[in-house]
């Protein structure tokens, strides 16, 4: 099933618990949350205690991106404070294997995600283990950038490694997505989009879900 993930960087966050109410209304039931530590990205976005605050405000899973360097040291408690899938970059560790099964044994959802430059070959090894693939489709660290084309190729060879191995990973798709660009990413096989500033730019919030999935 194709689902969309509304990111709540673009959230206004002097009104954070008033805007996911506002999402689960029109049927909302998984959020994205990136978090970014200024040094695998050029921002900061947010950690522990606004992810810990929302968590008190709504059942919708929370599907946690850390762009931050050696999630190694932090994975364990994004799962504890309630994240329901945790993704990380393969460029921001050299123990990929360990953080997948960290988050695994925690009992939650493990997704490993491609800056733009990283090929699939990249993580192959991983792909029977984890949950999720993200393929960045703008550069890390901003919301509103414009979707780079060239990552349509990645999803078509991250779906083919499915079909022919027989993997079950679900394929994340994060960074301009539109109606668009959501439409071309579905085509390739893509599950999960992950979309901002569109969304929240949105008058109509239902009907733009609806337009992103048709
Ligand atoms: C970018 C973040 C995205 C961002 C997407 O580094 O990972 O999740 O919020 O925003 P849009 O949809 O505006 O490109
Ligand atoms: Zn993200």
């Amino acid at each position: 099933m194709k689902k969309i993930l509304p990111s709540i960087l673009s959230a206004d966050f002097a009104n954070l618990e008033r805007d996911i109410k506002e999402l689960e209304q029109v049927g909302i039931d998984m959020l994205h949350i990136d978090v970014m530590d200024g040094n695998f990205v050029p921002n900061i976005s947010f950690g522990f205690p606004i992810i810990e605050s929302i968590r008190k405000k709504t059942k919708a899973l929370f599907d946690c991106h850390l762009m931050i360097a050696n999630p190694e040291n932090y994975v364990e408690r994004f799962c504890q404070i309630g994240c329901d899938m945790v993704s990380f970059h393969i460029e921001a560790t050299n123990h990929a294997d360990r953080v997948i099964q960290v988050i695994k044994n925690l009992g939650k959802k493990a997704g490993i995600v491609l800056n733009p430059q990283t090929s699939v070959e990249s993580i192959k090894y991983l792909l029977p283990k984890v949950d999720y693939v993200l393929i960045m489709t703008v550069n890390p660290g901003f919301g509103g950038q414009k979707f780079i084309n060239e990552m349509l190729d990645k999803i078509v060879e991250l779906n083919n490694i499915r079909i022919n191995k027989n993997y079950n990973y679900l394929i994340q798709v994060d960074g301009g997505i539109n109606i668009e660009t959501s439409k071309l990413c579905r085509e390739r096989g893509a599950d999960l989009l992950v979309c901002g500033s569109f969304l929240f730019a949105a008058e109509n919030k239902k009907q733009t879900l609806g337009e992103l999935l048709k």
